[in-house]
């Protein structure tokens, strides 16, 4: 594959490791257990994998809280570990990008002990400390994403640091140029090791208002929304001065060899997240477009989101899109089971690089989880809203075997049904797994898929369609069908794919009835 390219033409797995193998039978997933699992996702026949956090860390939120931004954390393996499996990735000819989580540390950071000792202390402003309001209270109105306000009082030294998520989860203050000397020599450490890029956590929110003026009521918020969004969050996230950071980050990993792929993590509307492409490309290669896991599954509300996106792309930008991750219900639970199939032919249809989500190629749904059995932290500080994303982060089965093979020990959080695992899936030809399977094969052979244009077709009842286009003329034309009863599309050629095994070789002229949910790919 032209090296300059890979990340364009490519495929990423998303691996959450706790949940992966477990090879030392403490119930959670490690890292020898993703070297053990490689040539699974090499088969499968994606391009590279990123692995959520495995640095050191106290895991009150399950390792995005880090205390050390060069080291293993031992619950995951070591160092060395983690070159074994860079190594043993790239033998495969995988791609490996690493977490990194910017805007915060753990609390137990040295950094941030060393902050909270006193307000003289040298690394005092490497986090954000702000004196009480008058009445003693926050500083501001500004929310923490997991629920209650964002600033902790701290009655040793008598003012509030800030944190948007947890409050073992201090913000850094990318304000101080020593913070971003200090975090970009953590990334050459893991750049110089060979890693292909970083998934740069919640990235949007690096820069703080200046000023730290109060977040504006929202709007347009409805209960059963995000409850932190009850503000919007203008003052908070998204500040002009973050732009200056990421292209200085972009500048980093473009000064080594090789394609070093800067993806962030940005939940914004589509006009602010293209920003973060830069306006000369000089921003993130992949700024994550979540737009999918947004919309509603419905054929119109889906083609009017291609097209605005499409359309919102500055010059040059290469799309993304993700449809499930760790944060977020998986696509089965997203769409229906009955749909999931078609949701994976859209996601590897349409133009960009999908990134799909440990699991979701079974078709693996969200798994309820007793109350005894949350750890979430978001859950337990906001319970019973729907918010904990335990349920899409339960283990990977791999067998019908003792903990369908995962671990030897009892598992971190609970399995799934039985009968839904690889090792099943692999021997029907008929399963979830081998759609993906083909459909990546598919992808990785057609430059209309991974490279072509995407030529909207429009939706005729419930049935989107819409054609890629490589750049010697050669079409694919895609169908699907969003609806639980038949439909019909006009189409000619032969179905070289569809959700249905059995219609793969079937010549169509004219129109194609399709099944309840179906989706095909013909030529
Ligand atoms: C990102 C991560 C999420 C984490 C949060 C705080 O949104 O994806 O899992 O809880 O950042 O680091
Ligand atoms: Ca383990």
């Amino acid at each position: 594959m032209d090296e300059r390219g890979w990340w364009r033409r490519g495929v990423v797995y998303q691996i959450y490791p706790r949940s992966f193998q477990d090879t030392n039978g403490d119930g959670i997933g490690d890292l020898p257990g993703i070297e053990r699992r490689l040539d699974y996702v090499a088969d499968l026949g994606v391009d590279a994998i990123w692995i959520s956090p495995f640095y050191p860390s106290p895991m009150a939120d399950f390792g995005y809280d880090v205390a050390d931004y060069c080291g293993v954390d031992p619950i995951f393996g070591t160092l060395q570990d983690f070159d074994r499996l860079l190594g043993a990735a790239h033998a495969r000819g995988l791609k490996v990008i690493v977490d990194f989580v910017p805007n915060h540390t753990s609390e137990a950071h040295p950094w941030f002990v060393e902050s909270r000792a006193s307000r003289e202390s040298a690394k005092r402003d490497w986090y954000v400390w702000r004196d009480p309001a008058p009445d003693g209270g926050p500083p501001n109105n500004w929310l923490s994403v997991f629920g209650g306000g964002a600033w902790e009082f701290d009655p040793a030294t008598g003012q509030y640091f800030l944190h948007s998520y947890l409050k073992q989860q201090p913000d850094l203050n990318w304000r101080n140029p020593e913070v971003e000397a200090a975090v970009f020599e953590a990334l050459r450490f893991w750049l110089d090791r060979g890693v292909d890029g970083f998934r740069m956590d919640v990235l949007w929110m690096l820069v703080k208002d200046e000023q730290f003026r109060d977040n504006p009521p929202n709007p347009d918020w409805r209960p059963g929304m995000l409850p932190h969004l009850r503000f919007h969050p203008a003052f908070s996230t998204d500040r002009p001065e973050t732009m200056a950071i990421v292209r200085r980050m972009r500048a980093l990993l473009d000064s080594y060899p090789g394609e070093r792929v800067l993806i962030g993590e940005i939940y914004l509307p589509i006009r602010r997240l293209v920003a973060y492409y830069g306006e000369a490309g000089d921003g993130c290669h992949m700024p994550f477009n979540f737009k999918l896991i947004q919309a509603v599954w419905e054929p119109r509300e889906i083609d009017a989101l291609v097209r605005r996106y499409e359309g919102a792309l500055p010059d040059g930008a290469w799309p993304n899109w993700v449809m499930a991750n760790h944060d977020n219900p998986r696509i089965a639970a997203k769409v229906g089971p009955e749909a999931a199939r078609a949701a994976a032919v859209l996601l590897l249809t349409l133009r960009g690089t999908p990134t799909l989500y440990y699991g979701d190629e079974l078709g693996m749904e969200n798994v309820p989880i007793p109350p005894e059995r949350v750890v979430d932290p978001w859950e337990k500080n906001e319970p019973g809203q729907g918010l904990g994303r335990d349920p899409e982060r339960t283990p990977m089965p791999w067998n019908d075997g003792r903990n369908a093979g995962f671990t030897e020990g009892e598992p971190w959080l609970p399995l799934g049904p039985e009968e839904l695992n690889v090792a099943a899936q692999a021997r029907d030809p008929d399963s979830m797994l081998n759609l993906y399977r083909r459909l990546l094969k598919l992808r990785r052979a057609e430059p209309a898929l991974h490279s072509g244009a995407w030529v909207p077709l429009g939706v005729h009842g419930e049935v989107l369609t819409y054609a890629r286009e490589a750049a010697d003329g050669r079409r694919l034309t895609v169908a699907i069908n969003f609806a639980d009863r038949p439909g019909e599309a006009r189409l000619d050629g032969e179905i070289v794919l569809c959700t249905d095994r059995a219609r793969e070789g079937e010549r169509v002229s004219g129109t194609l009835r399709l099944k309840a949910n179906e989706a095909v790919i013909v030529r």
